[in-house]
């Protein structure tokens, strides 16, 4: 799979964009604040309808502009156009002319696996982040996953914000624990069965890119442990004294160890980095084995900072995707390391929303 074309329109702060690419490898070159990172920015937004920055569709519009356009042509098995468009008043998402209207049949149509400083929020943040890791995987391989994700976060607020009135009404929340239960157990069953998939994964990556011999190991630790109605049930007197709902899956962790002890706490802050790269490293490979072909790589800054060991680790992925005719996207404010790689390289230089071959 990969993206032939790109076309931004008041996206950051490109004014207007139209760029074909080839398969392979890209490097996007420049100096700092030009807009690398904003190209990698539009085409994780294109796969996942969101920034991997973190933030709002309002902060990417252009400034002084209405606006913005995100689109591009997609190759893979067939062809796919996505057009996308943004502004407070109107929002748009079409695929091949149609506009998208389960966002389950859209997503799937791109995908991309971001490597980012930000992926350190994977081990030092909370374990929301961990979840949104697995979720996002999970609705990149598993239909209807989405949907059960967006029903679960709708029956939780609805149940918390009943929680948090003064007299308790039982019957709706008898209704809301019920729906909560259905959809949460499905959900824990998911997460239960994607994380022994990825966890050798990781562990390989680990080894390959990490100087040390620590081993990583990767669990699952949901907050239902048998049934989630009994344990619902059970946690009434705290969720009354809470007033909220204190057990399900959106409670659940992802743990992270380093030879058995935990990689947030005791990890130097290379092992941490290393461990964000190795989860990475391993849902692209998971994405590969599956579809038979690598997702776009989307690589902003990182490799700046690794060693040539490290950086070494990342080459049998980097050649798995140039077998499938795959594609790699790569910032970088001077060229400094895909030497390496004896692939051939298209270089683009990116000066102030621009981009030059
Ligand atoms: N909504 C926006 N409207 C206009 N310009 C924006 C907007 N958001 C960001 N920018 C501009 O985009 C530029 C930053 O782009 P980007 O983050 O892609 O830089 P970069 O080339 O990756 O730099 P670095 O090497 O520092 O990471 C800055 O000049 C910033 O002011
Ligand atoms: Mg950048």
């Amino acid at each position: 799979m990969h993206l032939a074309h790109l076309r931004l329109r008041d996206f950051r702060n490109y004014a207007r964009l139209d760029v074909d690419f080839a398969p392979g490898f890209h490097l996007l070159l420049g100096d700092n604040a030009q807009g690398k990172t904003n190209i990698l920015e539009a085409v994780y937004l294109m796969a996942t309808l969101r920034s991997f920055r973190g933030v709002g569709s309002a902060q990417m519009i252009r400034q002084g502009a209405k606006g913005y356009f995100v689109g591009g042509k997609v190759v893979g098995q067939g062809e796919a156009e996505i057009k996308m468009y943004w502004s407070v008043a109107e929002r748009n998402l079409s695929l091949n002319g149609r506009t998208v209207k389960k966002l389950a049949e859209y997503l799937g149509t791109l995908r991309t696996v971001v490597f980012c400083t930000e992926d350190l929020q994977l081990i030092k943040g909370t374990g929301r982040v961990r979840r949104r890791f697995l979720d996002l995987l999970l609705s990149q391989t598993q239909p209807g996953y989405l949907g059960l994700l967006q029903r679960y976060a709708h029956t939780l607020r609805s149940r918390n914000a009943l929680l948090k009135q003064r007299s308790l009404d039982e019957v709706a929340l008898e209704g809301f624990s019920r729906e909560l239960v259905a959809v949460g157990t499905e959900i824990t069953r998911q997460r239960r069965e994607i994380v022994p998939r990825i966890s050798p994964l990781a562990r390989l990556a680990y080894r390959r890119i990490s100087n040390d011999a620590e081993e990583l190991r990767i669990e699952y630790l949901p907050s239902v442990k048998k049934d989630f109605a009994v344990e619902l049930a059970q946690s009434r007197a705290r969720e009354r004294s809470q007033r909220m709902t204190v057990v399900g899956p959106h409670r659940d962790e992802l743990q992270l160890e380093l030879n058995v002890r935990s990689a947030a706490q005791f990890g130097s802050e290379g092992q941490k980095r290393s461990v964000a790269i190795a989860l990475k490293m391993a849902q692209a490979e998971y994405l590969t084995g599956l579809h038979g072909s690598a997702p776009l790589l989307l690589i902003d800054d990182v490799m700046g900072e690794l060693d040539v060991k490290r950086r070494s680790g990342f080459l049998p992925l980097l050649e798995q995707v140039h077998r499938s005719r795959g594609q790699v996207f790569m910032t970088c404010t001077e060229e400094n390391w895909p030497r390496e790689l004896g692939l051939e390289l298209h270089r683009w230089r990116v000066h102030a929303g621009a981009l030059k071959a």
